[in-house]
């Protein structure tokens, strides 16, 4: 199966999203049935999303959630209003989730077991910062983060993993087919020892633009994209969609 996701992070209102879906819808031809593409708008924008998606076969799903479905927690999401809304799908574990709001690989695991028990798909971010790289624990957090991260998820249902060093995210640099290569061959067969039953994408993501797109899906064991900048445009989307 090949996927490609956009992230639009905290980008477009209600408006622009049910637009910029229209064109899209428009132009886009799916080249076969194995081929996914899903939409991760602002959380206030996904019944916007669920307006002109239901029905069309593109996939739309929130960029986080929390990990209980309802009670006192100011400002979170629900998986469980997610699904409500039509959706299929929520982001889990994101650098910026990370980095900025402080998620720890544990929370992370508890969202991953939240999104699959409510009937949604989680979509799990991994990658290692700069630092991690150039100290050779690369591996070691790729380990740590989906050991934990997976760590309650149902083994026989479906989960895609997201590899995205930090580095390349939103900085145009964008990782070597060798780093590529490596780092998803080293997630595949961990995957594969853990047990999951169904098939597991593995995405690659940071700083993917129309011009890489086509070299990065014919690395072994790269299953499509996660973009952020490059999906906000129809076009430069397509370009990558288009690629793949
Ligand atoms: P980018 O973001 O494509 O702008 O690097 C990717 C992401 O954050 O998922």
């Amino acid at each position: 199966m090949k996927i490609v996701a956009a992230n639009w992070k905290l980008n477009k209102n209600p408006q622009q999203t049910r637009e910029f879906l229209q064109e899209f819808k428009k132009s886009y031809k799916a080249k076969n049935a194995a081929e996914k593409i899903v939409f991760f708008p602002p959380a206030t924008n996904l019944e916007s999303a669920a307006q002109v998606l239901t029905g069309s076969g593109i996939e739309f799903g929130a960029q986080n959630c929390h990990r209980d479905y309802k009670g006192a927690f100011t400002g979170e999401i629900s998986a469980q209003v997610v699904k409500d809304l039509g959706a299929q799908w929520v982001l889990v574990g994101h650098s910026e989730r990370r980095k900025i709001f402080l998620e720890k690989d544990e929370l992370i695991a508890r969202k991953v077991s939240a999104v699959q028990e409510i009937g949604l798909h989680p979509m799990l971010c991994i990658g290692e910062t700069l630092e991690e790289r150039q100290e050779g624990k690369t591996n070691l957090m790729l380990n740590a983060q989906l050991q934990i991260g997976l760590q309650g998820a149902d083994r026989k249902k479906f989960v895609v993993v997201a590899y995205e060093p930090v580095w390349a995210i939103g900085t145009g640099v964008v990782a070597t087919a060798e780093q590529v290569q490596e780092a998803h061959e080293y997630i595949y067969k961990l995957i594969t020892q853990m047990g999951f039953s169904v098939e597991t994408p593995i995405l690659y993501g940071g700083s993917v633009k129309g011009d890489n797109a086509k070299q990065l899906s014919q690395i072994p064991h790269v299953d499509g994209f996660l973009v952020g900048g490059a999906s906000l445009e129809v076009p430069s989307f397509l370009e990558i969609v288009n690629a793949i």
